[in-house]
């Protein structure tokens, strides 16, 4: 087994002599000694190699550029200088794979816009090595928390027939030839397509979730979402993650308990679990996100009515770019608002007018609302989505009729409602949002692998 520099760094664990392998950070030689920053990808800090010039390959050792890969055997040592704790003063050096001076990450410091232009290389930089190593933890952490509370995890199809938002923003899936489609009545026969219908990619596991839901009790998914919706903002990606819990004989006010529990539990894992990435990005990237996300990991979460929340916003005296309205939907710059200034934390919006909302949701007895609820968080805005759903049968169909949905494509989801139907509810969390509320990361582009985004879709 390779040791690990976060191992030898941590732990000091690398008694005699240790072997490591990893990429050059930055490279200092003076006559007749070079200082190596070397990092392997497990810690944002590297370890200094110290390479004497009784090497046997000094020479070329002292020539090698940033970016090389090398293998190091030495001896670890506290090290005299400031900054680190140990050192490894190396018996022999390999260099494995060489770099010139053309490798794109030298020393300085690069914007996040220009590392995305190199995105397959951007993991090596400290910042992305940090944000990636989080976002690992925190998907394992995500499976943890459904698993200790007994949630059985569901993997939802990807390929769909169905758009469960019904806001049209399906990537289609198919295998007729666009150039050439065969044509039924002047437009496209999908009939004849793959899977003899029009099928696309997967909006949100939901509706597929229900079925589990009320199945198994408990359950919930965490995959790979798509949609194609042309907003170009820093907070909306066209492939992103999500996970997706469903709890049967659960309320609104069950659904907002559990999104605050797993959000809480997120946050502590963090700060216990990830503390050196945490600490990098408290140093470089927000100042005081140590303290914010503590805060919140404490904090009771606010509890405000659609209603109230047009009402404080209608009383700010604010100048929005978008009306504030009965009726109308909240946008960003109203969700930050009211998280940041009004709340000043974490915020649940309940009841929304359900002119503005999905189809599933549980109409309320005003008539005029459903139990949709947001969680808004300062820096991001909406960072959850989800509702009770609506069980009646009756009332489901009632609505999908107004809204001028088909049934008969979701015969299955109706006939949930048919037998042993009993109140539900869950909720979205958009992962790349959650990363950016823990990173204090600005940009979707920044916390995604290979960020896809309209017109942009490199690899
Ligand atoms: O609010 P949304 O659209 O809700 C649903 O899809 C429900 N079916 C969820 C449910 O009840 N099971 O999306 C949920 C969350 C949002 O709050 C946001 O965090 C994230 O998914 N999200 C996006 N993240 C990145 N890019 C996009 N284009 C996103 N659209 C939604
Ligand atoms: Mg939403």
């Amino acid at each position: 087994m390779k040791t690990r520099i976060k191992e030898i760094v941590h732990q000091g664990s690398c008694a005699d002599s240790c072997s490591f392998s990893g990429w050059v950070r930055s490279i200092r030689s003076s006559k007749g000694i070079c200082f190596i920053v070397l990092n392997d990808g497990s810690t944002v800090e590297g370890i200094q190699v110290v390479a004497e010039s009784s090497l046997l390959n000094f020479s070329h050792i002292s020539r090698i550029g940033t970016g090389a890969a090398l293998t190091v055997s030495g001896a670890l040592v506290e090290s005299p200088a400031a900054g680190q704790k140990w050192e490894v003063v190396a018996t022999a050096i390999e260099i494995i794979g060489e770099a010139d001076d053309s490798f794109p990450l030298q020393k300085k410091r690069h914007t996040f816009e220009y590392l995305r232009t190199i995105a397959h290389l951007r993991p090596r930089s400290n910042t992305f090595g940090a944000v990636f190593r989080l976002r690992s933890k925190l998907a394992q952490a995500v499976h943890r928390f459904f698993s200790e509370n007994n949630f059985l995890y569901v993997h939802t199809p990807i390929i769909t027939a169905s758009d469960c938002e019904g806001a049209g923003e399906l990537f289609r899936v198919t295998t007729l030839d666009a150039a050439n489609p065969p044509v039924l009545n002047g437009r496209p026969d999908f009939s004849q397509d793959f899977f003899g219908r029009k099928t696309g990619l997967t909006v949100s596991g939901q509706l597929e979730g229900e079925l589990f839901a009320l199945a198994f009790g408990d359950i919930y998914t965490f995959g790979p979402t798509f949609r194609a919706e042309n907003s170009n903002t820093a907070r909306h990606a066209s492939e992103f993650w999500m996970i997706e819990p469903e709890m049967a004989f659960a309320t609104l006010a069950d659904n907002a308990d559990l999104a605050e529990k797993f959000i809480k539990y997120l946050c502590r894992f963090a700060l216990d679990e990830c503390a050196d990435d945490m600490a990098f990005f408290d140093r470089h990237v927000e100042n005081g996100l140590l303290e914010r996300i503590r805060a919140v990991a404490e904090a009771e979460f606010a509890r405000m009515e659609y209603g109230e929340a047009i009402e404080h916003l209608r009383r700010s005296g604010s100048a929005f770019a978008y009306p504030v309205e009965w009726g109308l939907d909240l946008q960003t710059e109203h969700e930050r608002y009211i998280t940041e200034q009004i709340v000043g934390g974490p915020t649940f919006i309940l009841n929304y007018p359900k002119d503005i909302k999905a189809f599933y949701m549980r109409q309320n007895d005003d008539g005029r609302t459903v139990a949709a609820m947001d969680l808004l968080v300062p820096k991001v805005g909406e960072i959850i989505g989800g509702s009770q759903r609506e069980e009646r049968l009756e009332r489901l169909e009632a609505r999908m009729t107004e809204m001028g949905i088909a049934r008969e494509p979701l015969w299955w989801y109706l006939d949930s409602r048919r037998w042993g139907s009993c109140p539900h509810a869950g909720f979205g969390l958009g992962f790349e949002r959650l990363v950016m509320y823990l990173s204090g990361m600005e940009n979707i582009r920044d916390v995604i692998p290979f960020p896809r985004t309209p017109r942009h879709c490199e690899f």
